[in-house]
């Protein structure tokens, strides 16, 4: 059974996350649909399995047009989903979830469904109890079980979303080796949706990379790290010369930091951030930089370890500490934390101007956003509402808040969906408060923004960190293995 998709659109309000999308699947053969966060797949895969309706676009079995737009639907024209996140799944035992799934009479065969659900675990090496409850299954073992019942209602293309995240090498190796088999000897058409290079390059045999919500390109194995990676990342700019850096006295030290969130837990982690010194953490969204970011200004509770700025232990003190120890931070989701919808571009001068006591002064207000407008060249006035800028324009706004010289300045995302001109301008304001003593410490997606900017990179991969050799030279190509969870020069072979 091949598959086609032709032309998807999907958008979600102004996100276009699949923009055009063409690709087509054959029988027997396993697909990997790769990408960074963010980048559609998961929508794509959500439209192919019938959870979203495509805003416009067709599929296509074996050349002729289907519809419809419930996951019943897309499992009767043959394609089955395994979620990214497992659903929920109530008291019921392995086998009970089995053949609940299956469209059968109201009395049902239990001892031909034992049968047929041992048969079915057995060819595919899945070691599952059927009288064990559902909720005692782990992650990967709940995979399984999906897999074998979607199998028994006919599936025959089967996708999996992210299925290598939060199972053991040793659920993987089992589970790629089935999917193997699916694809080699049963003829099934495997979509492996993943952001991990490694895995996609272990198991593929082809691949379609999107990113923004487009397609960036396909490609048949073997292929390389490095041209997968330019493809997911885009090719690198000839990065600007750098300027030299004498670091000063240490401002940052965190010292075995323990901390959690339901995607990673991250241990001993070990910074060190000094004046004048930009360090970048660079990795996949979610492996650990956002902890690593929130605990260094006070907006996240260490489980272990301790943050130090300018010496003095802050782990555990709230916000306002780490402000008064001279810490900045701009935040990720621009108007979610750093800036305040509702709020005019004057107010928030007034909110943040330090000298202001409790009576808000309207016109300095009004006076202090003209004289800031002007300087950081933002695109609006000062009764302009926050939201009403553009993306660019509120990032500046978001720098004007920041404080002439702090001692240390956090930065998630400095210059996310900016222009290259704007992102620029973000970095000269940047480099200029580096310039003068600041340590800054920025996360990114970006790797030329990390290789161009930092003096040291630290890697984060699933809550590890370490540090790249030599910040200065490492290229965009070695950072895109780096973060991918592969050392530099190691090439996955096929
Ligand atoms: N249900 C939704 N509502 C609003 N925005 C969404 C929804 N699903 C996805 N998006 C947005 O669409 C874009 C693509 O998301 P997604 O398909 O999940 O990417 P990926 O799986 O490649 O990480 C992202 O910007 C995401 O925020
Ligand atoms: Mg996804």
């Amino acid at each position: 059974m091949s598959v086609e998709v032709r032309h998807i659109h999907k958008t979600f309000g102004a996100v276009h996350a699949n923009d055009d999308i063409s690709l087509t699947f054959a029988d027997g053969r396993i697909y990997g649909i790769l990408g960074e966060n963010g980048a559609g797949k998961s929508t794509l895969m959500k439209i192919l399995s019938g959870f979203y309706l495509a805003d416009s676009g067709q599929i296509l079995i074996d050349g002729r047009l289907v519809h419809y737009d419930t996951p019943r639907g897309a499992i009767e024209v043959g394609i089955g989903m395994l979620a990214q996140d497992p659903l929920d799944v109530g008291p019921l035992t392995v086998l009970e979830n089995f053949v609940y799934g299956q469209p059968v009479g109201p009395l049902p065969d239990w001892q031909a469904a034992r049968r047929r659900f041992a048969e079915l675990a057995e060819r595919l090496g899945f070691r599952l109890e059927p009288d064990m409850p559902v909720e005692r299954l782990s992650i990967g073992q709940r995979q399984e079980l999906e897999i074998i019942r979607l199998l028994a209602l006919g599936v025959r293309v089967l996708i999996l979303d992210e299925p290598t995240t939060g199972i053991s090498a040793e659920q993987k190796s089992v589970l790629f080796a089935s999917l193997q088999r699916l694809a080699r000897e049963d003829g099934l058409t495997i979509l492996f949706v993943s952001h991990k290079l490694e895995d996609v390059l272990e198991l593929c045999d082809e691949v379609a990379v999107l990113r923004l919500g487009r397609l960036v390109g396909t490609a048949v194995m073997p292929v390389t790290t490095g041209e997968l990676v330019a493809m997911m990342f885009g090719q690198a700019l000839a990065p600007p010369s750098r300027r030299a850096a004498t670091p000063g006295d240490t401002v940052l030290e965190v010292q075995d930091l323990f901390m959690a969130s339901e995607r990673v837990v991250m241990r001993d982690c070990q910074v060190c951030v000094r004046a004048g010194e930009v360090v970048g953490l660079a990795g996949l969204d979610g492996s650990g930089q956002q902890l690593l970011t929130r605990a260094c200004v006070g907006l996240a509770r260490p489980l272990g370890g301790r943050v130090l700025i300018n010496g003095v232990d802050m782990t555990g003190r709230p916000y306002r500490d780490f402000l008064a120890a001279g810490v900045s931070f701009g935040a990720a989701g621009r108007l979610e934390e750093g800036l305040v919808a509702g709020l005019t571009l004057a107010e928030h001068f007034i909110l943040t101007d330090a000298g202001q006591g409790w009576w808000i002064d309207r016109e300095r207000g009004r006076q202090i956003a003209e004289e800031r407008i002007a300087h950081y060249r933002i695109m609006g006035r000062p009764d302009s509402p926050i939201e009403t800028l553009s993306g660019g324009n509120q990032q500046r706004v978001l720098m004007a808040l920041i404080p002439p010289a702090p001692r240390l300045l956090v930065l998630e995302h400095p210059t996310r969906g900016l222009d290259v001109e704007s992102a620029r301008w973000i970095w000269e304001q940047i480099l200029a408060r580096c310039a003068a003593g600041t340590a800054v410490m920025f996360t990114s997606a970006d790797l030329d923004e990390l290789v161009t900017y930092s003096d040291r990179i630290l890697v984060f991969y699933a809550g590890q960190v370490t540090e790249v050799p030599d910040a200065r030279s490492v290229t965009v190509d070695e950072l895109g293995h780096l973060i991918g969870g592969q050392r530099v020069g190691e090439e996955a072979g096929r």
